[in-house]
C-alpha cells in the first residue's frame, strides 16, 4: 500500500511539472493564429527572413516567449503589441497549433569554409572562449529539447538566427560597457554568445539553416 501511494504520488508530481501536458487546444489556436499569418506565414512558415518560422517549435518555449514579449522581458516593438492582446489561454492554444506544424525546408548558403566553421563550433564549441557546443542543448539535428525548453533551431532563417545570437551577445556587452543596444536575456545563451565573433555568428546561422 505504502509503495502504491509512493508511486501514485510520484506520478502526480510528474504530471504537475511535465511541460508536455499543456492545456492548449490546437484547433482553437489555428483560428487565433490568423493575425500572426501576415508575418509568420502560412502554418508558421514565414517566408520573410527577419520573421522567425514558428512551425514545429516546442510548445512550452513558444508560450514562454509570448509571455516575455507581453511582460517586456523580451523586447520587440512588433511582438509587444501583438502579445499584449493575448490571454494565457490564447497563448496555450496558439502554441499547441504551431508546435504540431512541420517546418519548411531551408539550406545553408555560403562557402564550404564558412559552413565548416559553423559545423565545428556547433558540434565542438570553442575551447579558447569556453563556449559550450550548441549540440549539447539544441541537438545533433537542431531539433532542440522541448521538455527542457531548449528551442529547435534547424531550418530557421539565417538572418533571424544571426540577429538573436547578436542580441544574446549584446546583453553581455551592455553589462560590460554600460551601453544599451538591443539585448535578449537568457543566462545560458548570454554566456554562449559572449565568445562569438560576427564571422562565427554568420557561419553558425548558415550551418543551422541547413540542419534537418
Ligand atoms: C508585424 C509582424 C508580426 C506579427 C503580426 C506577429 N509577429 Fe511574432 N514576431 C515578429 C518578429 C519581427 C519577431 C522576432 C522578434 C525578435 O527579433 O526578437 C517575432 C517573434 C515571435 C516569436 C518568437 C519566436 C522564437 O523563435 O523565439 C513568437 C513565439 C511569435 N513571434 C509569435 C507570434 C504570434 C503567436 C503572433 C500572432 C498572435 C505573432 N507572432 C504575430 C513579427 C510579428
Ligand atoms: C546550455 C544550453 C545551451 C547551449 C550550449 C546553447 N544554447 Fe542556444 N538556447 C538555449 C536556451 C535555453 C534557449 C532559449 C532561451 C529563452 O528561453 O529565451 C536558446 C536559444 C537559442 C536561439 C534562439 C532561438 C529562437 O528561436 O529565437 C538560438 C539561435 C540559439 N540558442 C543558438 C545557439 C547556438 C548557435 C549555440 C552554440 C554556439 C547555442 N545556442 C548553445 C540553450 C543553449
Amino acid at each position: 500500500m505504502k509503495k502504491t501511494l509512493a508511486i501514485l504520488a510520484s506520478l502526480l508530481i510528474t504530471s504537475l511539472v511535465s511541460p508536455s501536458i499543456a492545456a492548449g487546444d490546437a484547433e482553437a489556436g489555428q483560428v487565433k493564429s490568423a493575425t500572426c499569418m501576415g508575418c509568420h506565414g502560412l502554418a508558421g512558415n514565414s517566408t520573410i527572413p527577419n520573421f522567425p518560422k514558428l512551425a514545429g517549435q516546442g510548445e512550452a518555449y513558444l508560450i514562454k516567449q509570448l509571455q516575455y514579449f507581453k511582460s517586456g522581458e523580451r523586447n520587440n516593438a512588433m511582438m509587444a503589441g501583438v502579445a499584449s492582446l493575448l490571454s494565457d489561454q490564447d497563448m496555450e492554444d496558439i502554441a499547441a497549433y504551431y508546435s504540431i506544424q512541420t517546418i519548411s525546408e531551408n539550406s545553408a548558403k555560403g562557402s564550404a569554409e564558412q559552413i565548416e566553421l559553423g559545423r565545428k563550433i556547433y558540434v565542438g564549441g570553442k575551447m579558447e572562449t569556453q563556449t559550450t557546443a550548441c549540440i549539447a542543448c539544441h541537438g545533433a539535428k537542431g531539433e532542440g529539447i522541448p521538455t527542457a525548453g531548449f528551442p529547435a533551431v534547424a531550418a530557421q532563417h539565417a538572418e533571424y538566427t544571426a540577429s538573436q545570437l547578436k542580441a544574446f551577445r549584446q546583453y553581455s556587452i551592455n553589462k560590460q560597457t554600460g551601453s544599451d543596444g538591443v539585448e535578449r536575456v537568457n543566462e545560458m545563451m548570454n554566456n554562449v554568445a559572449m565568445g562569438l565573433t560576427n564571422e562565427e555568428i554568420e557561419a553558425l546561422s548558415q550551418y543551422i539553416a541547413g540542419l534537418h
